[in-house]
């Protein structure tokens, strides 16, 4: 395990706070690129594409976007996901969400996909890892951003069907670095998956999976027990079992956050209920992350700017989170000193 580095930052006025989270490199852990497929984007793509969708415009399908909670959501994400079908639409998304990334200056990304929502459609494993393994190609030598990919399950479907996605990827295995698990979460825990990550791990991928977003702290628990995740994508139920924020603490977990996305699937009543100050209280390797960004209002630095705006974070907790980010990445502990140098840079270069 590396060691945590950590800076005493002096606070800086609340009116230069956002251009600070602005300019700071950073990580994004808890992306689904096809929850990056703008309304603008999907229309284009239909048309391309010849595929129907059941909304007359663009505006229409975004005032669709009033959700209740995370299957609410996923009914229309996964309507959306429906106008891929061409190498050149899985790139023209993950194009499009890595400039913006490179603009919040987010210097590394580590992007899930969810293979079995194209696979099911008759779109070939192929078509969806050229598409977007090209885009992370370009990403580097063009954007300068350092992007990998994690292969997802979707959780409301089968093991077995989990294993069937897994063999089809395995001859695309040096295009992704891990697996995930997403989808709905209440009623299938992370045990539903205890064989497949099992074999996953084998295998050598990385591990990680949403757990504890609307689920039960259990839930947190079996993600890490059962299937061995390094990661928990969300986890802000946490906070409900004490023994369990002392576990994530002590293990040096890292919880990838999205506080828009939990605004906007009301797992809080409003930004300034959010609970990521008590999960850094605590001592827990919290980040901050855009989850579906087309569909919750905002990339990277709309989640921070808003989620600092209403609940009075300041520029110590902006380093720790950046800090935290790259901590939480896949990658080596040179490559980790080296962003934490970076960032360290850019918070000399602003006081
Ligand atoms: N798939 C895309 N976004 C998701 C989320 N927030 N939770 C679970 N599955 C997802
Ligand atoms: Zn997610």
């Amino acid at each position: 395990m590396t060691i945590p580095q950590q800076r005493t930052v002096r606070d800086i006025a609340a009116d230069r706070l956002p251009a600070l989270l602005r300019a700071m490199p950073k990580a994004e852990l808890h992306i689904h690129i096809e929850g990056s497929l703008e309304p603008e984007l999907i229309f284009a793509l239909a048309q391309r594409n010849g595929v129907a969708i059941p909304y007359a415009s663009v505006e229409d399908l975004r005032a669709a976007y009033a959700f209740t909670n995370l299957q609410t959501f996923l009914d229309i994400y996964y309507a959306g996901a429906s106008v891929l079908l061409k190498e050149q639409d899985f790139y023209d998304m993950a194009w499009a969400y890595l400039e913006r990334a490179a603009a919040d200056n987010v210097v590394r990304t580590e992007m899930f996909f969810d293979p079995q929502t194209h696979t099911e459609r008759g779109v070939a494993m192929q078509t969806v890892m050229d598409g977007l393994h090209r885009a992370c190609v370009d990403a580097k030598a063009r954007l300068g951003v350092d992007a990998e990919l994690i292969l997802c399950f979707l959780r409301h479907l089968s093991e077995e069907d989990a294993f069937a996605t897994l063999e089809q990827a395995l001859p695309f295995r040096d295009r992704f670095i891990g697996v995930g698990l997403d989808s709905s979460e209440l009623g299938h825990p992370p045990e539903k998956f205890a064989r497949v990550f099992a074999r996953c791990r084998e295998l050598g991928f990385h591990l990680v999976a949403h757990a504890g977003e609307e689920g039960p702290p259990a839930y947190v628990w079996s993600a890490l027990d059962v299937l061995k995740v390094e990661r928990i994508d969300h986890g802000v139920q946490s906070t409900k079992d004490a023994a369990l924020m002392k576990r994530l603490a002590q293990d040096r977990i890292p919880l990838t956050v999205c506080p828009l996305s939990n605004l906007k699937l009301c797992v809080f009543p409003d930004l300034g209920q959010h609970n990521l100050r008590a999960l850094l209280d605590g001592g827990l390797v919290a980040t901050v992350n855009s989850d579906d960004p087309a569909y919750f209002g905002g990339y990277m630095n709309q989640n921070f700017t808003e989620t600092f705006a209403a609940t009075g974070l300041t520029a110590q907790h902006a380093w720790q989170l950046a800090a935290n980010s790259f901590e939480g990445s896949f990658v080596d502990a040179a490559a980790k000193r080296a962003y934490v140098d970076r960032l360290n840079s850019a918070f000399d270069a602003f006081a």
